[in-house]
């Protein structure tokens, strides 16, 4: 069966500020919903997207941070960040949810991630460069968390109230 599409929650909805709950029976649903995402995540096109995004709230993440040549999709249940560099690094990010928008966040520049992949195997990795930053955006959402909530109030509200004016003009078609 084909992955679909799915639409894309645009901020501000309150699905993106919710603590997703674990998955804790990795259904055949769960399955292709994971599929659907990356084919969503391709499509849109993005290098991460997680459930909520998706208005589900359960903590599933999709990524692929290559941009050229062969593709390398990863598929996250339950990640969960065990540890993270004491260094540092900048990247402009932007997110599905926030169309059009981008902004430098400062995060840890390694992270070692935990996580149960399709097969329902539990795995473990050190990510850096681009991966490192984009698994610590996706789990953020995870946790009710994005990007704009590491920047100042200012610049928070502006890039709220641009997505919002964008949001009702997507609305109107
Ligand atoms: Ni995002």
């Amino acid at each position: 069966m084909r992955a679909m599409i799915k639409p894309i929650l645009i901020h501000p909805d309150p699905r993106l500020k919710k603590l997703c709950a674990p998955v804790a029976d990795l259904s055949d649903d769960l399955r292709t919903l994971a599929e659907d995402m990356l084919e969503t995540m391709y499509d849109a096109p993005g290098i991460g997207l997680a459930a909520p995004q998706v208005g589900v709230l359960e903590r599933l993440i999709v990524m692929d941070c290559i941009k050229e040549g062969e593709p390398e999709p990863v598929v996250m249940f339950n990640p969960e960040v065990l540890s993270s560099s004491e260094d540092q690094s900048v990247y402009e990010e932007g997110c599905l949810s926030i169309p059009e928008q981008f902004a430098e966040v400062t995060r840890p520049a390694e992270v070692r991630v935990g996580w149960i992949d399709m097969d329902g195997n539990p795995q473990e990795k050190d990510f850096d460069g681009l991966w490192a930053t984009c698994v610590q955006h996706e789990i953020d959402h995870l946790n009710g968390k994005l990007f704009i909530d590491y920047l100042g109030p200012m610049k928070r509200q502006m890039m709220t109230r641009k997505s919002q004016k964008l949001k009702r003009e997507l609305a109107r078609g």
